[in-house]
């Protein structure tokens, strides 16, 4: 049998320890990466995932979650959701509850408040420094965005502004996921983000997207994607990996081939991916040439999470 145990993306590392203290009381996978994430949403620092999280070229913030049952492949997720402190827990509820997989916009909030998912502002003094400065620095002395300077004809239309959006969104992005195989060896995964900086409004990534951003299945393992989330959309990269560990490819070789993918479609920006198997592998990877992989995995031995090195995938 394979020890329980829990990974995470390097802004998770603090925070695995609420997940591998409920595997370590025999508690589910699902519960663990909850739990986890709930904390990564809480922290005040990260700017990518839940309070404090950067938001959308008018302001305000969207976020985006999805959690998954290995198991039954039962999922939840929820997209550009306004005014939760818990994405995470939203995406849960639609798992338990819903009829549906994926919620958005005015949708799943109404959703939310139904569940008695608790409100929240998650706009902090941090979180409206950092999207002043971008605002500042994009436009100039064009001055203040909003609904009536057709800013979306001068954001969509303008190559500067496209430059300077790829720019941002490679040197401002980030996103939570976290994944957990538990005593019964089923496996759950759950990713949380606030989306890429000064996205267009209504814009989703590949986090609230089953499949692109997140994928598990007790069978074979989960996989879960941070970066820029279009480019893992186009290759549906998180089910992509899982169908290479189907195909008897280990994570590592699974990770491998999904960045070479991500590269063969030339894109802008990059991606990176976290990955477990049923047997209690795991690895991280990304397709950015100065940047390292790392992954945290704590397991319930453990007092402590560990950092692991994952690999970098050159085009
Ligand atoms: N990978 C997160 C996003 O693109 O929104």
């Amino acid at each position: 049998m394979v020890k329980p145990f829990i990974i995470g993306t390097r802004n998770a590392g603090q925070f695995l320890h609420a997940g591998a203290k409920i595997l370590r009381e025999g508690g589910s996978a699902l519960d663990a990466v909850e739990a986890a994430t709930r904390l990564v949403e809480l922290n005040p620092n990260d700017t990518s995932v839940g309070l404090a999280g950067i938001p959308n070229i008018l302001g305000v913030q969207e976020m985006d979650a999805t959690i998954m049952c290995g198991k039954t492949r039962n999922s939840g997720a929820v997209g550009a959701l306004k005014g939760f402190k818990h994405p995470i827990s939203v995406a849960r509820k639609v798992l338990d509850e819903a009829p549906h997989v994926l919620l958005v916009g005015a949708g799943a909030e109404r959703f939310a408040r139904i569940m008695g998912c608790e409100e929240g502002d998650l706009e902090t003094e941090l979180s409206k420094k950092v999207y002043q400065a971008f605002i500042d620095d994009a436009f100039d002395d064009e001055g203040v965005i909003d609904e009536s300077q057709n800013w979306v004809v001068k954001y969509a239309r303008s190559q500067n502004l496209r430059e300077w959006f790829d720019k941002l969104a490679d040197e401002h992005h980030g996103t939570v996921n976290i994944m957990a195989l538990d005593a019964n060896g089923d496996i759950a995964s759950a990713v949380s983000t606030s989306g890429t900086a000064l996205k267009f409004p209504g814009r989703l990534g590949d986090s609230p997207i089953i499949g692109a951003g997140n994928y598990c299945d007790n069978r074979y393992g989960a996989a879960a994607c941070t970066g820029r989330g279009e480019l893992a959309i186009r290759n549906s990269t998180a089910r992509t990996i899982i169908h290479y560990l189907e195909n008897g490819l280990n994570p590592e070789e699974a990770a491998f081939l999904a960045m070479k993918d991500i590269h063969d479609l030339n894109g802008v920006g990059g991606m990176n991916c976290i990955v477990l198997d049923n047997k209690g592998n795991t690895i991280s990877a990304t397709t950015t040439p100065e940047r390292d992989s790392v992954y945290w995995y704590f397991d319930v031995d453990m007092t402590e999470a560990e950092q692991r090195s994952g690999i970098n995938v050159q085009k």
